[in-house]
């Protein structure tokens, strides 16, 4: 059967006080609509397969989403969960099983929605449910003494008694398409709160001699949805748990779980340890044996094996290779590649510039636009000078050059093979290879210089 999703994100978020649209904000670095739609996707992508039922926000959440491979409906008043689908009812195909899912509840998992889209093989209507301790708010599943379900009861239209049912309705259900636009044109808005309720087809169903299918999640969090940044915060962290134990259970040391964020597409090595408060951003890749320190912030980069990472580094769209060590204190900016066995230090900020391999910059430097090459050694305080004002400019240093500390190397300029630079000198002109090159005005010393005094009046 041809599975379509129609995702439910009309809705305005009033309790998330936002200028934002709810399902904009994010999880995990996506947004909670970019979490939906992937999961659509995986039931089958493309045209006529994904419909999006949109409202608050528009167009913000338009484009935000532009790269989505989905159908559009606007749902001008939001008039209830039924009223939503009916915007989307000619798009639905008869032999389809329709999966209705909530742009708000980010983080279901798609081996569940596939239980439920197997239980329309049997009946038109598959329900995810799911007990809670505090039904307050949920609709709640009705069943007759033989456990078959009746009806869904919003909170607002319940009895004492139904208000004691623990068992509530997710929202998310499954249903064939031909029977869901049946169902759809029999409802009505005649309830506690004027809406067009999606679940009264669950009555009209049963009314209709259906036998409604239902099953539970193997995990509650995955069915909660957000309505305000407390409830944002907690599903981040659930999410943030389950990337972490799939880690864990992957051969990576984590010191703290819970001190732990990806934001992004990850893939971690063996033996690899983090330390606490590691973010890791956007697409970024850890070989075997790294160490990670405390604090360290990794976006978009490549880290080969046996790297160490000491606290407090930033490192941003960089490719690492294998033996280097980088911090603590370091920042590595875009396009910076280190070859392997690199070192660099504290307070040293790389951009754009390769090092090769077992090369050291190894404290307070600033290094950009620059090719350095195999075993140089950049001391402590040196610094390209790749700006004019206007243009950026490249500095070369060859294999085995020495830099002395407090160099200024004014580009574009180049150090040659094993030349030596003395100690703070500005370098302006090429320096060849193999000689020493300094510039400095001579040191003297004048006897009988008296400091200033302090003047007393
Ligand atoms: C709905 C269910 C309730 C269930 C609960 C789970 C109905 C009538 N009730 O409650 O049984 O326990 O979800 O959270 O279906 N939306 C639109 N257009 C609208 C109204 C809602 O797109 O006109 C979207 C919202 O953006 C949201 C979703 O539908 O993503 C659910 O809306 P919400 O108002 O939270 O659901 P309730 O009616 O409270
Ligand atoms: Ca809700």
């Amino acid at each position: 059967m041809t599975i379509q999703s129609i995702i439910l994100a009309a809705g305005q978020g009033t309790r998330m006080c936002s200028d934002i649209p709810k399902v904009l904000h994010r999880i995990g670095g996506k947004t909670m609509l970019r979490h939906v739609y992937d999961l659509a996707c995986q039931q089958g992508q493309g045209r006529g397969l994904i419909n999006i039922v949109y409202g608050h926000g528009g167009e913000r959440i338009l484009e935000a989403s532009r790269a989505f491979e989905a159908d559009w409906t606007l749902q001008k008043e939001q008039r209830g969960t039924g009223h939503a689908v009916l915007q989307a009812v000619d798009w639905i195909m008869d032999d389809s099983a329709v999966l209705i899912l909530y742009g708000d509840v980010p983080l279901l998992e798609a081996k569940t929605v596939t239980k439920l889209l197997a239980l329309t093989e049997a009946s038109p209507l598959a329900l995810l449910t799911v007990k809670l301790a505090q039904p307050y708010g949920y609709g709640r599943i009705v069943r007759d003494l033989r456990g078959e379900v009746i009806c869904i009861v919003e909170e607002k239209d319940a009895d004492d008694i139904q208000k004691g049912i623990t068992e509530v309705n997710t929202g998310i259900m499954a249903v064939r398409g031909v029977n869901l636009k049946s169902w759809l044109g029999r409802i009505t808005d005649n309830n506690a709160q004027g809406e067009f309720y999606l679940t009264d087809i669950i009555g009209l169903a049963v009314q209709d001699g259906v036998t409604v299918a239902t099953m539970e999640p193997a995990d509650a969090a995955e069915v909660m949805g957000i309505n305000n940044r407390e409830q944002l915060a907690h599903l981040e962290r659930s999410f943030q748990l389950k990337i972490a134990g799939k880690l864990m259970r992957n051969g990576v040391t984590l010191r703290d779980p819970s001190r732990f964020d990806v934001r992004g597409e990850i893939s971690v090595g063996r033996d690899v340890e983090i330390d606490v408060n590691v973010i890791l951003e956007g697409r970024v890749s850890i070989g075997n044996n790294v160490k990670i320190g405390a604090n360290v912030i990794i976006s978009d980069s490549e880290l080969g094996d046996d790297v160490v990472v000491q606290a407090h580094s930033i490192i941003e769209s960089s490719q690492i290779g294998a033996g280097c060590r980088v911090g603590p204190y370091a920042r590595l900016r875009p396009e910076t590649v280190l070859d392997e066995k690199v070192h660099i230090g504290n307070f040293v900020e790389i951009k754009k510039t390769s090092v090769a391999q077992g090369s050291k910059i190894n404290h307070l430097s600033y290094v950009g636009d620059a090719v350095v090459g195999a075993n140089v050694n950049i001391g402590a305080g040196t610094i390209t000078c790749n700006y004019d004002g206007a243009n950026k400019h490249q500095t070369v240093i060859e294999d085995g050059a020495f830099i002395g500390s407090d160099t200024q190397l004014v580009a574009p300029v180049t150090v040659g093979k094993n030349a030596t630079i003395g100690a703070g000198s500005t370098i302006t002109r090429d320096a060849p290879q193999n000689a020493l090159t300094i510039s400095r005005v001579k040191q003297v010393s004048l006897d009988g210089w008296k400091r200033p005094e302090k003047k007393r009046n």
